[in-house]
Formats: structure tokens, C-alpha cells, sequence
């Protein structure tokens, strides 16, 4: 097994990490602060082709692997969460299914100006009464001759109030459960619908989350992706894909923290030496290092399967799993080595926390990844004996 990157990805993980270093991690601190979208940085990384990186090239996308996407997403998120989580929605939850499931003329249309960052994406499928359990979802869509009539409300929509096009999961048949679901893409300029109000968050704060409201929006039918029913598969290995993201970004904030608290137990000192000579600070720092590098591991292994088209969907899920649940553990450790100055906001170590806190919850709950490891290794073992 060769863990060394090739040409291409060495060059992204430069270029990122460059970009974090001199873009990001100036703003990061005011991002957080001020809650303002980081608009020119977000304007860059369109420019530096990180806004559509595994999309093909014919559609405005720069055509690398998915190897490549996370390693970006672990270099832009250690620079500003939020920038992270508004790239990973673009390419994972909006290109990614538009490239799969979309035709040529649904390509051109959305998914090239997605892709060269003209305009960004968001993707709509959790509602005020449904998160983990997708399917109980109330939105509809109901055909009405060359068109489709969407009547509903979705909820916590990363990019919700900048978002120009969203990808859409709502019920086309509302008498069946996941079988009468389907999916669209929604052009906001040309179809607009209500944007609710920008909720204050504990963390990402530069990155707006909304509800988004639909009251008699009507679409055209040639909108859809894929086929009528279809839609709650779209949405589901839509979000196995995204799932290597947000793992990335968790990993990229926890490595950040673990940098910051890397230096400062070497500038610190107690009892008439540093802090990181003490067995006590060792041993977290040597817990946080292992563990983020087994994060990267399962990243790795599962954005390099879903580049050799394998299933993947399990290896994301603990790679988000075990990413997001990491970060927590690996940003806590980085606020208590920091003692009293990690808990006040001069320092960045009580950000990296509350950042890393939503890895657990969003893209599916670490509840929600563990019952997707579950299932798929109870199928394997009934497909092993069967
Ligand atoms: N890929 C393709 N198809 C899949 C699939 C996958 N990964 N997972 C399930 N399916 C299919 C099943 O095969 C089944 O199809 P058939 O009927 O043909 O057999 C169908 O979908 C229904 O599957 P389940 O019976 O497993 O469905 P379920 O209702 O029990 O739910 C679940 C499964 C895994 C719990 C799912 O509801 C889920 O993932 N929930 C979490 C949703 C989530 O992650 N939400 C995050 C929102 S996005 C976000 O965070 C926004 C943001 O802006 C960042």
C-alpha cells in the first residue's frame, strides 16, 4: 500500500495550504466574530478551481479525484471552518449529484456556473419536523403538466441565504414514503422562493444556515434529476459522498487546534519549564497526533474507493464518524492545554471547539453513521453466509 500522494494532489495540498495560511487564517478569527460570509475568499477559491474539484473539466470543473477534494477540504477547513463547509456543500452536495444524476442540458445549465463558482449551491433536505429520519419529510412536489408545484419548508441550509441553485428532496408521490420522493435542481433567480431567518449558531458562524420556504413555487418538469421516485437514493449517496467532506473538514479543524496547542506548550512555561516537558501535557499531545492521523486514514481510504467506484458509503460513514467525534475530543484537549487562555476568545482554541461540534451533527449525526455501519455490516455478514 502507497500512502504517497501523486504530482496533482501534492500540488492541491500546497496550494491549499497556502491559501489557508495567507487567506484564511487572517480572517478566520473576524469571520467568526462578525458572522460575515466570506465572500472575496470564497471568490478565490472559486478562482483556484476549489469550488467544483471532482467535477470533469468539460463542465467548468478541474477534474481531479476525490483524493484530492479531501485533502483541499482538510487545508481549507485547519484555515476557516467556515469556508470549508461553504466549499464541501458546493462540490459534494450540489455538483457531486448534478454530475451524477444530471443530463447534458442540466449540466451546461447548473452544474458548469456551479463548478467554476459563478454561482453557489445549496442542497435542501431536512425540514422542521424531519432530520435523521429523511423520509418523514412533508415537502412536495406535485406535477402539473410541464411543471412541478413545491408547497413546503426546509430547514438548516448551509448556504441557504447566498445559494443561486439548490438541489431539492421532496415528496413527488406523497402517499408512498421514500418510493414517492424525487429530486430537483431550483434556479432561486429564475423560480424564487422565501429565504427564512439566518439562525445564530454556536459555531461556522461565517456561514449562513436558513430555512428555505416554498409557497406554489413552480418549476419546470425538465428540472428533475433522474426519475420520478428516485429522489431519496439521489439524496442518500449524495450524502455518502458528502460525508468524506465533512470528515475532512473536522480533520482539518482538529489539526489546526492540535497545531496551536502544539506551539504554545512550547512557549509556555510552568514551574520553570515548558508545559510540553510535563508527562501530562505529552500524553494529550501524543493522543491528539495519533488520533488525527487515524482520521486522515479513513478519509483517505474512503474518498480513494469512491475514486475506484467500490462502495463507499460505509467507509465514509466512519470516516465521518470517527473524524467528527475526534475533532471534539482532539479541540477539547487543545482548549485545556491552553488552560485559561483557551477559554477566551483571544486565542482560536474555544472556536476550533465549537466549529468541530457540528461535524457531529450535520450530513447525518454520529447516531445516524453509526446505524449506517451497522446495517451495511450486518448485510455483509448475511451476504458472507448466504
Ligand atoms: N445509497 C443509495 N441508496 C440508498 C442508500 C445509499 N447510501 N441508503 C439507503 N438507500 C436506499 C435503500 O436501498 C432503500 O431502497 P429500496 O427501497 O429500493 O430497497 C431506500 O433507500 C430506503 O432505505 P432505508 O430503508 O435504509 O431508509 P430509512 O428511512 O431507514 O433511512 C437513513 C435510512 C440512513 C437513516 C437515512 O434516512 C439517513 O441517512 N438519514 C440521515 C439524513 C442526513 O444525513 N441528513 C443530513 C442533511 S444534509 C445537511 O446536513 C445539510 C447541510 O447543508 C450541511
Amino acid at each position: 500500500m502507497d500512502f504517497a500522494l501523486n504530482e496533482t494532489q501534492q500540488m492541491i495540498l500546497d496550494t491549499a495550504r497556502r491559501f489557508a495560511k495567507d487567506e484564511l487564517m487572517p480572517i478566520a478569527h473576524h469571520t467568526d466574530k462578525s458572522g460575515q460570509f466570506p465572500a472575496k475568499q470564497i471568490k478565490q477559491l472559486a478562482d483556484l478551481g476549489f469550488l467544483g474539484i471532482a467535477v470533469d473539466e468539460k463542465w467548468g470543473g478541474a477534474g481531479l479525484d476525490n483524493l484530492s477534494y479531501a485533502i483541499a477540504m482538510e487545508e481549507i477547513s485547519a484555515g476557516c471552518a467556515s469556508a470549508g463547509v461553504i466549499m464541501s456543500v458546493n462540490n459534494s452536495l450540489v455538483c457531486d449529484p448534478i454530475s451524477k444524476f444530471g443530463n447534458d442540458d442540466q449540466k451546461r445549465k447548473f452544474l458548469k456556473p456551479l463548478a467554476e463558482g459563478k454561482v453557489l449551491g445549496c442542497f435542501a433536505l431536512s425540514e422542521p419536523g424531519s432530520g435523521s429520519d429523511a423520509a418523514g419529510m412533508r415537502t412536495v412536489a406535485i406535477k402539473d403538466g410541464d411543471s412541478y408545484i413545491l408547497n413546503g419548508t426546509k430547514n438548516w441550509i448551509t448556504n441557504g441565504k447566498e445559494a443561486d441553485i439548490c438541489v431539492l428532496i421532496a415528496h413527488s408521490d406523497p402517499s408512498e414514503r421514500h418510493k414517492g420522493i424525487s429530486a430537483f435542481v431550483v434556479d432561486r433567480r429564475e423560480t424564487p422562493y422565501g429565504i427564512g431567518k439566518v439562525e445564530d449558531k454556536l459555531g461556522i458562524k461565517g456561514s449562513s444556515t436558513t430555512s428555505l420556504i416554498f409557497e406554489d413555487v413552480r418549476i419546470p418538469a425538465a428540472n428533475r434529476l433522474g426519475q420520478e421516485g428516485d429522489g431519496f437514493k439521489v439524496a442518500m449517496s449524495t450524502l455518502d459522498g458528502g460525508r468524506i467532506g465533512i470528515a475532512a473538514q473536522a480533520l482539518g479543524i482538529a489539526r489546526s487546534a492540535f497545531d496551536e496547542a502544539l506551539i504554545y506548550s512550547r512557549e509556555r512555561q510552568a514551574f520553570g519549564k515548558y508545559i510540553g516537558d510535563f508527562g501530562a501535557i505529552q500524553e494529550m499531545l501524543a493522543d491528539m497526533a495519533t488520533e488525527i492521523d487515524a482520521a486522515r486514514l479513513l478519509i483517505w481510504r474512503s474518498a480513494l474507493a469512491k475514486d475506484n467506484k467500490e462502495k463507499f458509503g460505509k467507509l465514509s460513514a466512519m470516516a465521518k464518524l470517527y473524524a467528527s467525534e475526534m475533532a471534539a475530543r482532539v479541540c477539547t484537549k487543545a482548549l485545556q492545554i491552553h488552560g485559561g487562555y483557551g477559554y477566551v476568545k483571544e486565542y482560536n482554541a474555544e472556536r476550533h471547539l465549537r466549529d468541530a461540534r457540528i461535524t457531529e451533527i450535520y450530513e447525518g449525526t454520529s447516531e445516524i453513521q453509526r446505524l449506517v455501519i451497522a446495517r451495511e455490516t450486518l448485510t455483509e455478514l448475511a451476504q458472507a453466509g448466504s
